[in-house]
């Protein structure tokens, strides 16, 4: 019997929990030619959403594509992983490419670089001055149309981890996106990424290219009503019962937050099998046996925030949620003065440490919140 719980992978099929109301709106929203921004905070399960969301589309009919932006660390790559998966998704063959680019983008020259390991890799030769590349990209991202077109078929194109775009190509690469994006009516795009403060100003900055520019839908964690169902059933298949204090404490351990509930589960399954029974005290155990394997790696977090932000992150992981803003807080926990606060938490924030939620502040990774509560030196607050 394979563990059911799955974490750090993409979860599909069984694995996948809930998200009906959002599959079913986004997937309309898509059929319909929209342009939607998904933002979350990290490991609350948009690249899960979304590639359930393309395999149900694709189920529908439509075609589809899905563009990890992470896996482009230049233009060129860029414009060989978009060709790859947006021009060449039914075909396989090498000279395809090289029919399809000569037909349908005829700047564009595919390149094939034998590397010291023997395996190919592909990029395209998008030329060299700034004006070339740009015209190569405009020509490549038109291609998704005239393709959805000639195909008589609605194509639903997810960029995720879509911030890199900045990194890739600045301004200029944006700008040029959005001027062409906008000009799609076949083609459907579904905008997401892990860094949602940098998302999240892409869409809502008004000096921003892709300002506007689509629906911005903010994921939220999973129901409480359809995690029941799922981790009750799945201890059930293997003969242990979760009772109402022991689900309600592993919601509270990992924070309700997907991929932390996942992570708790797949040690309480694991310890489950080997004939432990199932209480609220387990879950407390493995938790806190959870943030102590992970301390190397919470150490070195630590070694890199300065003492005002230690402090700071000491009061969240006694208070999640606790608003910080406030004088009285500030006051009672002697934070010095409040703007240098507000500074420390944006800086925490953009450390990926901290999230903002309902308008405090928490940890984003709940085993980090128990290690610092836990963690003798930090005793002094
Ligand atoms: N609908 C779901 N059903 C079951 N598990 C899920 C679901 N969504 C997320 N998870 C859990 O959360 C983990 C992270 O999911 P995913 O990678 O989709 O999130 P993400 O928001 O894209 O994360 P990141 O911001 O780091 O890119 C998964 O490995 C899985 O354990
Ligand atoms: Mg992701």
């Amino acid at each position: 019997m394979n563990n059911p719980f799955v974490y750090g992978e993409i979860a599909v099929g069984k694995a996948f929990v809930g998200r009906k109301e959002e599959l079913a709106d986004i997937a309309r929203g898509l059929q319909a030619g929209e342009r939607i921004f998904l933002i979350s905070p990290r490991r609350f399960g948009k690249t899960s959403l979304i590639v359930n969301l393309l395999e149900r589309l694709k189920n529908k009919g439509l075609m589809t594509a899905y563009i990890d932006l992470y896996r482009a660390a230049s233009l060129e790559q860029l414009a060989a992983l978009f060709a790859e998966e947006v021009l060449l998704k039914s075909e396989t063959r090498l000279e395809t490419l090289a029919r399809l680019a000569r037909e349908i983008v005829p700047l564009l020259r595919p390149k094939i670089t034998v590397e010291q390991d023997g395996q190919f890799s592909a990029a395209l030769d998008i030329g060299k001055s700034k004006s070339e590349q740009s015209a190569a990209l405009a020509e490549l991202f038109d291609a998704a149309e005239k393709i959805a077109k000639k195909r008589g078929k609605r194509l639903v194109i997810a960029f995720d981890e879509f911030q890199e775009a900045t990194a890739l190509g600045g301004e200029p690469l944006e700008k040029l996106m959005r001027s062409v994006f906008q000009g799609h009516h076949n083609v459907s795009y579904i905008f997401s990424g892990s860094k949602q403060h940098l998302i999240a100003d892409m869409v809502n900055n008004k000096d921003r290219a892709f300002y506007k520019l689509g629906r911005v839908l903010f994921l939220g964690k999973i129901p409480e009503k359809d995690l029941r169902v799922f981790i009750t059933e799945r201890f059930a298949a293997m003969g242990a019962t979760v009772d109402e204090a022991a689900f309600r404490r592993i919601l509270s351990e990992a924070d309700s937050i997907p991929y932390y509930v996942q992570y708790l589960c797949s040690f309480l399954w694991n310890k489950c099998r080997e004939g432990a029974g199932l209480s609220e005290k387990l879950v407390a155990e493995t938790a806190a046996h959870i943030a102590d394997t992970q301390a190397p790696l919470y150490v070195g977090m630590l070694e890199n925030i300065p003492l005002k932000q230690r402090k700071i992150l000491q009061v969240v992981s006694r208070n999640p949620g606790e608003k910080l803003y406030s004088h009285e807080v500030i006051e009672r926990n002697r934070l010095g003065p409040a703007p240098t606060v507000q500074v420390s938490l944006n800086l925490l924030i953009k450390k990926g440490i901290l999230e903002k939620e309902n308008g405090g502040h928490v940890f984003c990774d709940p085993f980090f919140r128990l290690w610092v509560v836990k963690n003798s030196l930090l005793k002094s607050v």
